[in-house]
């Protein structure tokens, strides 16, 4: 008897973990965060993240997941079972809009990840580093081509939420992980053994403290985070919504982090010494292009390269769609709930939405065009909407949710919903703190930082 209620028991969180991993591993890690670095100016940057990650991102899973646990429905629902008549569910509101924002240019650079599944297979990015650039560059200034590509991913995220293939999911998740693992490792040795490697390892690991309190790097490192762990937007939440009583929060938030953290860190470990390896690199020149332009060199220095090639490809293809598929849900099931629409309806009238933001989105990688420079901003489209939804929207989000759980709802309410499942809360105390304190008071002063040095 005992046995069998444990081996369920664990079975179903293991279940619960993976398909949250799904979610919050995915481009973030291997695309988001190594850009983000270079752009950030290397070590300080992922000190900033990871504080960011440890004392305002862990707790905010924590009330996230308890939320969603407590009330046992979506983001707009939660609020407002826990708070009726007040304006509290715009919070899950604002996680609505930034799902289907999020995904508008999600959905592009995964598009891009299913074309080099293609050209890494065919051996066709080679040469040295001006020549494998400028084969990215040609290929995002090709806009129908993104465009089309971004339709595929979303076509694909829709046909999933169409069949409510839930289980089908957590499957996927089950074999990607390991494998992703696995080779993101051998990919880390690897480049660990190029000449150059030493100085790519070095940019990535000691810090230049002068940047310490760069509002963007600040600001920048805390969106990192959120996009990341999939959190200030209420997708931790509705996860937290399908999680046993039985089961330990804390445990669950933990290993999530856990596991993001590694593979966004070891990701790392690839990129830059792999990239100082090639002459003339600079980390913060290639933007979003930046994986795209390193890593064919590095399959290159493999025997057998055009086979790990295409297989991370399909890997970073599959990691990207665990995490669309989190991020459609969010928008598809508000209007289920709310509006008493039918799924159908849902899933397509708001990929259609989602598919027409996300063309400014692929137009504007190209030389030309207004998207590529957008009039008195000066960037280009899908970084405007990177910057708006990760760097703003997630963080505000994260925010209204931490000042929600610790004085709105009360701590003590969310403590007895951890330790349901009958084992103390072990650093409640240390999580009020963090919940009611720093989070809010570091989230606001990045924000205000952020915005007054703009
Ligand atoms: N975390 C995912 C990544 O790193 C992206 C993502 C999926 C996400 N669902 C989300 C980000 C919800 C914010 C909110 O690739």
């Amino acid at each position: 008897m005992a046995s069998t209620a444990q081996r369920g028991t664990w079975g179903s969180k293991a279940g619960f973990i993976l398909a949250a991993s799904g979610s919050a591993v995915g481009l973030g890690n291997i695309w988001g965060f190594p850009t983000q670095v270079g752009q950030g100016g290397g070590a300080v940057f992922v000190l900033i993240y990871l504080a960011c990650v440890l004392f305002i991102c862990l707790p905010i899973m924590v009330a996230e997941l308890v939320m969603g646990r407590r009330a046992q429905l979506d983001p707009v629902g939660s609020f407002t079972l826990i708070r009726p008549a007040s304006s509290w569910w715009l919070v899950g509101m604002l996680g609505v809009l930034a799902g289907a924002g999020i995904l508008s240019f999600y959905s592009v650079i995964a598009g891009w990840s299913v074309a080099y599944i293609w050209y890494a297979a065919t051996g066709a990015v080679t040469g040295d580093a001006d020549a494998i650039g400028a084969f990215f560059g040609n290929f995002t200034a090709n806009g129908p081509l993104s465009v089309g590509l971004a339709l595929l991913v979303l076509a694909t995220t829709a046909t999933v939420l169409l069949g409510g293939v839930q289980s089908g999911i957590e499957r996927v998740t089950k074999l990607m992980m390991p494998a992703l693992i696995a080779l993101l490792l051998i990919l880390a040795i690897r480049a660990a053994t190029l000449p150059g490697a030493a100085e790519g390892l070095t940019y990535y690991l000691r810090p230049d403290f002068s940047r310490l309190l760069d509002p963007s790097v600040l600001n920048a490192a805390l969106g990192q985070a959120f996009f990341s762990l999939s959190l200030g937007m209420g997708a931790m939440l509705t996860y937290g919504s399908y999680l046993s009583k039985h089961e330990s929060i804390i445990t669950a938030a933990l290993w999530v982090v856990a596991l993001d953290t590694s593979m966004a860190l070891l990701a790392g470990f690839i990129i830059f010494p792999s990239g100082f390896s090639i002459e003339g690199f600079d980390p913060s020149a290639s933007g979003p292009g930046l994986i795209f332009a390193v890593l064919p060199r590095l399959f290159a220095t493999l025997p057998g390269g055009q086979l790990f090639g295409a297989a991370f490809f399909i890997l970073l293809t599959m990691a990207a769609l665990t995490s669309t598929i989190s991020l459609l849900e969010v928008p598809v099931a508000h209007f289920i709930d709310a509006h008493q629409w039918t799924r159908r309806k849902a899933v397509l009238l708001v990929t259609t939405g989602v598919f027409l933001l996300a063309i400014p989105s692929a137009l504007g990688n190209g030389a030309v065009g207004v998207f590529s420079r957008l009039p008195g901003i000066g960037v280009d489209f899908l970084t405007l909407m990177a910057t708006i939804w990760n760097n703003f929207a997630l963080p505000v989000g994260g925010l209204l949710t931490a000042v929600f759980v610790g004085w709105v709802w009360r701590v003590d309410q969310a403590i007895e919903e951890v330790e349901l499942h009958g084992a103390p809360f072990p650093a409640r105390r240390l999580w009020s703190v963090l919940i009611r304190y720093v989070c809010p008071a570091a989230i606001s002063v990045i924000i205000v930082y952020a915005v007054v040095s703009l």
